[in-house]
């Protein structure tokens, strides 16, 4: 039987790994609408090789217009898989309106429409940064009944739509399933975020620029393991539910800028200590049992393996990578590192 996924945000990190994995895994009764506003952060690119596929089309639209949302409803649509965001934690301290726009009102005027035309389950992509901060010197971790406390705008943001989700599940018994993960990394990441700054800094011979004394952790999982987290939840998730995503694989920044520079082989002395992020969460940890007891995933990519993938893919789409750098990325690179001598 066919079934029509829409995926918004498809040309980012995520969205764009998670298409490529869809095509790869199911058959042509698999049809995929991906719905992007294009903002600095997509990447046509990333889909370039599979643009031509009869099984897919781009529809260039924001998902906080609802008129523009409509256009991905040429066809009636089985599932909504919502990557689309503002995702970077530092542009949300400079600025925050742009989260609250699309993560918020983006979220609410695409469950509107879902549920005007009916699906059968709309899928919010969450983060973990919504449980807020832990200890570092604890054992504690985040379960899916772990209060939401975010601290940044970002993780604000991503928390006003995910209870905005499950009320439409309380209230209108909408279909909603929420995945809350943790810190991906691997091809096709805008080279803002840790792990590809790091890497195509450390390629080049450039200052790698590391928040405080370097002891915050992140709890890292290769976006692969991600996007097969969350076809499990499509496939056998219960709905009303939240499901965490994560490999179990805490560090803290300072482990893996070490790690980066060993993989490039580059010199220690790039390591860079900066003025610390305003509110920077100490820690994130997962715990993914619910869903590796509720469905047959669990994370297949250990980091030193997956770290050493994503560096060669680095080093062998430098033109990808440099290309993102001289645009948009430029101009906001200088703002804020400008002070960090390259
Ligand atoms: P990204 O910044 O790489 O990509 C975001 C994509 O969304 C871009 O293609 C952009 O054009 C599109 N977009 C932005 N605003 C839009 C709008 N108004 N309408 C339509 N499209 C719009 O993000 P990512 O890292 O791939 O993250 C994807 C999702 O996963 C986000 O919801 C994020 O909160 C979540 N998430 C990310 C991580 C991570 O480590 N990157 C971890 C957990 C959860
Ligand atoms: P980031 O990739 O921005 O993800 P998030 O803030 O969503 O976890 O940052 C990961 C960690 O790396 C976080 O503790 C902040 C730190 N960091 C740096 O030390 N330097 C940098 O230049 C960046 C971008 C992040």
């Amino acid at each position: 039987m066919t079934q029509h996924i829409l995926v918004t945000g498809g040309f980012g990190f995520i969205g764009s790994n998670y298409i490529r994995h869809l095509l790869e895994t199911t058959d042509g009764d698999t049809l995929i609408t991906n719905l992007d506003h294009v903002t600095y952060a997509a990447n046509p690119e990333n889909l370039a090789d599979i643009d031509t596929d009869p099984r897919y089309e781009f529809v260039h639209g924001d998902i906080a217009d609802s008129r523009a949302v409509e256009k991905a409803w040429s066809k009636e649509v089985d599932i909504v898989v919502n990557f689309a965001a503002e995702s970077h934690v530092d542009r949300s301290i400079e600025s925050s309106e742009a989260f609250i726009r699309t993560n918020v009102l983006g979220t609410q005027v695409l469950l509107e429409t879902a549920r005007s035309r009916g699906v059968k389950l709309f899928l919010q992509v969450s983060t973990d940064e919504v449980y807020g901060s832990l200890p570092l010197d604890t054992q504690d971790v985040f379960l899916e009944d772990t209060p939401i406390a975010p601290n940044s705008p970002y993780a604000a943001s991503k928390a006003g739509a995910d209870l905005l989700v499950q009320s439409y599940f309380e209230t209108h018994g909408f279909p909603t399933s929420i995945t809350r993960c943790s810190n991906n990394y691997g091809p096709y990441q805008y080279p803002e975020k840790l792990i590809p700054l790091f890497v195509t800094n450390a390629l080049d011979g450039h200052a790698l620029p590391l928040y405080g004394q370097g002891i915050n952790i992140r709890d890292w999982i290769h976006v692969t393991d991600h996007c097969r987290a969350i076809q499990a939840v499509v496939e056998h998730g219960t709905p009303g539910e939240v499901f965490n995503i994560g490999s179990r694989n805490e560090r803290n920044n300072l482990d893996v800028a070490r790690a980066i520079l060993a993989a490039t082989d580059a010199d220690e002395s790039l390591i860079t200590y900066v003025t610390d992020r305003p509110g920077h969460d100490l820690r994130y940890a997962i715990d993914p049992a619910k869903l590796e007891q509720h469905t047959d995933w669990k994370p297949l990519i250990d980091f030193e393996e997956g770290l050493t993938q994503t560096v060669a893919w680095y080093r062998d789409n430098r033109t990808w990578w440099e290309r993102v750098r001289s645009g948009a990325f430029r101009e906001y690179y200088d703002r804020r590192y400008g002070a960090i001598h390259e």
